[in-house]
């Protein structure tokens, strides 16, 4: 198929590319740069063998959009483009709505005007807020957001089921992801967030390469295994994969579907750090800090659904997921 990916430079985008073109597809990219680097499509060309045409245009440029949708014709888009911190979207509600939501009705606008009514989109476990069931099905009825970016995820999730309502010739895959983490394991492309980071593996990588002396644990007191937040790490190939196997759904003209993306297991963020230190042989030094606002004690997905309907079932570990890791920031210690 020729797939048009929106926001490919990005962290799961770029891996996502590897695994498209090594499947056999077409792929063009569009990406406006804001939270990536154009270096990431030139190491992915390295991977694959194959230039990837790249357009650098914003999903809110209408006039950008139907420039590339002219010049290529696509089966389907998988969409990534758009931003992604929590505690930023806390902080700047108008940017997140407006990039996320009026980004996606453009790209969703153009998309129909060509012909092409074929999505697979970016959710997220978020979506469950403080979740009903554990493990977490496909079933369990969405949650509060106590965010706007997960908002916006929810929004958008709600907008494309009623524009599939309305319109039979749409297909479209809502992919929940638990939490994606690890790096290609050729360490040439992975994940690099500006600033501070907020998630827990950056976190890690950056102290055992000396950028920062300790990791803080938010809070110790939760009912798990040994009090800290457990959560679904996913390696970023198999949820690239994930969106390889997604286009099965879209190829047997599936409506609306929607799959979690998870291991099924969850990890503490303590086994997260010996995991870590085990494999790589790198003390983590961390020290336990209060709960962090708006976090939830556990969360990890039942990911039968997709390996049901789609085949895909995720193949690596904790153990791999923190060696990818750790090989990606330690090749790459100031991103690319
Ligand atoms: P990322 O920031 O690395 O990639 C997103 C890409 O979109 C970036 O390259 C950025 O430059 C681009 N972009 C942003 N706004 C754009 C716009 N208006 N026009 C064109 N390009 C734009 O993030 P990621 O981790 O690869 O996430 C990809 C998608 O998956 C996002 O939608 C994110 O919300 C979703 N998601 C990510 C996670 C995670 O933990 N990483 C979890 C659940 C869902
Ligand atoms: C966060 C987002 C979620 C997003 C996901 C993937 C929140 C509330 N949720 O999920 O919307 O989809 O990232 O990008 O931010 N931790 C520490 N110390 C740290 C960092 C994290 O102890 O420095 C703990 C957290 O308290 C949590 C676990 O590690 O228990 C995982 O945290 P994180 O990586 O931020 O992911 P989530 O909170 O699950």
């Amino acid at each position: 198929m020729k797939i048009l990916v929106t926001g490919g430079a990005g962290f799961i985008g770029s891996h996502t590319l590897v695994e498209l073109n090594a499947a056999g597809h077409e792929t063009v990219v569009i990406d406006n740069l804001s939270n990536s680097n154009r270096k990431s499509l030139e190491r992915v060309a390295e991977l694959t063998g194959k230039e990837i045409p790249f357009y650098e245009v914003d999903i809110r440029d209408r006039e950008g959009l139907n420039r590339v949708m002219e010049a290529h014709h696509f089966d389907a888009c998988i969409h990534f483009a758009g931003f992604k911190a929590v505690g930023e979207s806390v902080e700047k509600p108008w940017e997140y709505y407006e990039n996320n939501i009026s980004g996606t009705l453009t790209l969703l606008d153009v998309m129909r005007q060509h012909g092409c009514k074929n999505i697979i989109f970016s959710s997220s476990s978020t979506v469950y807020g403080n979740p009903a069931i554990i493990p977490i099905s496909e079933e369990c009825p969405k949650g509060h957001c106590t965010n706007p970016y997960g908002q916006t995820k929810s929004m958008l999730e709600e907008i494309m089921m009623d524009m599939q309502k309305a319109d039979k010739e749409w297909n479209i895959v809502l992919l929940r992801y638990f939490n994606p983490i690890g790096a290609h394991p050729s360490g040439r492309i992975g994940e690099y967030p500006n600033g501070i980071p907020n998630n827990l593996m950056p976190y890690v990588t950056q102290v055992a390469v000396g950028k920062r002396t300790e990791l803080g644990v938010f809070g110790n007191d939760y009912p798990t295994h040994d009090g800290t937040g457990v959560r679904d790490y996913i390696h970023v190939v198999d949820l690239a994969r994930g969106h390889v196997a997604a286009l099965k759904a879209i190829e047997r003209k599936c409506g609306i579907a929607i799959y979690n993306l998870g291991t099924g297991q969850g990890y503490s963020v303590l086994d997260v750090v010996t995991t870590f230190e085990k494999v790589n042989g790198i003390k983590i030094p961390y020290s336990i800090k209060p709960r962090r606002a708006g976090d939830i004690a556990t969360c990890y997905s039942d990911p039968s659904k997709a390996e049901k309907e789609l085949g895909w079932k995720a193949q690596y570990g904790l153990e791999e997921m923190c060696r990818d890791s750790w090989n990606w920031q330690k090749n790459n210690p100031e991103g690319y």
